[in-house]
């Protein structure tokens, strides 16, 4: 017998076997049971989600020789015939390549016959939002009032693109995407009716690649097997996912997050030499950002993360110094700059532009932090000068103060020498504050409080 992709080997023979869409499944078997079948259905959903093969099973419940019926024989030459895709009523039209009124208009003229050896004739037209606009009014009449023994199927992946005025002459049924559970438990499925032996990280790995398209995760687990064979291991899947090695998106979060400029170029050329393409490694990075926020914000990550036990224990070492406050702004930053980087004309330069910029996030104060400071500042000024009048030596500084002066500098307290223990941390942002811009805009809000205090204090004298 020859070799039958998975995508077609495992397509489901009876609605029982339909993955997710419960809502359609019920709804469509009631009607064939019921009699009450309308004669356009608009079947509306992503790749591979079942559109093709809830249609065919709709056929099938339509022509069974012991039907109409929702739970076709599976026995009878119409039955095998539409499950083989070989029945002569049931017409499987292309809309991408049929996309012209005269193909509409020999469609039309292909209906007007009874159907040749079943009950009903079936017209599933594929990628229907692909018509063209002609084409679309030649149908309208025949969808209003079709032939007797005739039932339409339009499936598309973009239902915007179809006419309201179809639209309205059929039922529209959305399918939805498969759940990456459904994807792991179908692909465990396949693989021991297959004898394969795979990982269950490899197959949260196809499944999330798969994006909720059924037929792509059968698709890549068949190739996964073609490189591998029965054995497929995780090293194999990675290459042929084509996913981005992990060792270089953690020197890059490494990079990020301690705000090593100077590396960023090197890293940036390393990228463009392994030939990935930036925006795929740019979608990758804010995934892995994702996952380090993920690990440093939840005890329990449970099946929100695709990743091997090794690299969640190296998660864990790279964000142990690091807030979840840092990792959520370089997420921030680096998800505004996912449209930039999709439409700049010098892509490489941009993403270099956009990783330096979030290196130099260390040098800037959190707004919380100055506003903390100018608090201070106020109610320090004020105090101190009612205490240099009671020759008090000893203020407390304020949060911010503690970190930014120096002993020498600090004009309210002569204990701090004494009190500072300062974490490495403090000593970062102290080099920050001492940055020229950063010293200017802080001294500038410091003579805004003082000269307001001091009108203050002459309106009330
Ligand atoms: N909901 C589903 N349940 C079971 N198998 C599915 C489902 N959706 C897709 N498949 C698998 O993917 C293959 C392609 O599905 P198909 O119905 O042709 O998708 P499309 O929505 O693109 O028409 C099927 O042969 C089947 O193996
Ligand atoms: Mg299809
Ligand atoms: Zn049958």
């Amino acid at each position: 017998m020859s070799y039958l992709v998975y995508a077609r080997k495992y397509r489901p023979a009876s609605f029982d076997q339909v993955i997710g869409q419960k809502p359609v499944v019920r709804t469509l078997k009631n009607a064939i049971d019921q009699n009450r079948l309308a004669h356009g259905y608009i079947f509306a959903g992503m790749r591979g989600v079942g559109k093709t093969t809830v249609a065919r099973l709709l056929a099938k419940s339509l022509n069974c020789e012991q039907g109409p019926t929702s739970d076709s024989c599976e026995q009878c030459d119409s039955c095998v015939d539409i499950q083989e895709g070989r029945s002569v009523d049931v017409l499987e039209i292309d809309g991408a390549s049929n996309t012209s009124v005269e193909d509409v208009r020999e469609l039309r003229e292909g209906i007007q016959y009874k159907p040749l050896h079943s009950r009903y004739k079936v017209i599933i037209i594929d990628e229907f939002h692909m018509l063209s606009k002609s084409a679309f009014n030649a149908l309208l009449k025949t969808l209003e009032e079709p032939p007797p023994n005739t039932f339409f199927i339009l499936a598309t992946t973009e239902l915007n693109k179809v006419p309201a005025t179809i639209v309205s002459r059929c039922q529209t049924f959305e399918f939805k995407k498969i759940t990456f559970k459904q994807i792991t438990s179908h692909l465990k499925d396949i693989i021991d009716k297959e004898n394969i032996k795979m990982s269950d990280y490899g197959i949260r790995l196809i499944a999330e690649k798969a994006e909720g398209s059924l037929r792509d995760a059968q698709s890549l687990l068949d190739q996964a097997v073609a490189f591998s064979g029965q054995t497929v291991k995780d090293q194999d899947l990675k290459e042929i996912l084509g996913t981005i090695s992990q060792d270089l998106l953690f020197q890059f979060s490494k990079v990020l997050l301690n705000g090593e400029t100077e590396a960023v170029f090197d890293l940036v050329q390393d990228i463009n030499t392994k030939g990935y393409d930036l925006r795929f490694f740019h979608s990758e990075l804010i995934t892995h950002f994702r996952n380090l926020l993920l690990v440093k914000t939840l005890k329990d990550t449970g099946d929100l993360l695709t990743l091997d036990r090794t690299e969640i224990q190296q998660i864990k070492e790279q964000i142990r110094q690091v807030s979840s406050d840092d990792i959520l702004r370089c997420l921030n930053a680096l998800q505004s700059g996912e449209q930039g980087l999709r439409y700049s004309s010098h892509p490489k330069i941009f993403f270099e532009v956009l990783m330096v910029k979030i290196c130099q996030f260390k040098k800037i104060v959190a707004i919380q932090d100055i506003l903390e400071h100018i608090k201070s500042l106020k109610s320090s000024t004020g105090k101190n000068r009612q205490k240099t009048s009671k020759k008090t030596t000893e203020v407390k500084p304020s949060p911010l103060e503690n970190k930014t002066r120096s002993p020498q500098s600090n004009p309210y307290s002569v204990n701090e020498k004494k009190n500072q223990r300062k974490t490495g941390k403090n000593k970062e942002r102290d080099k920050a504050l001492k940055e020229p811009k950063v010293e200017e805009f802080l001294n500038t809000f410091k003579a805004q409080i003082i000269s307001v205090d001091k009108k203050d204090k002459k309106k009330s004298s």
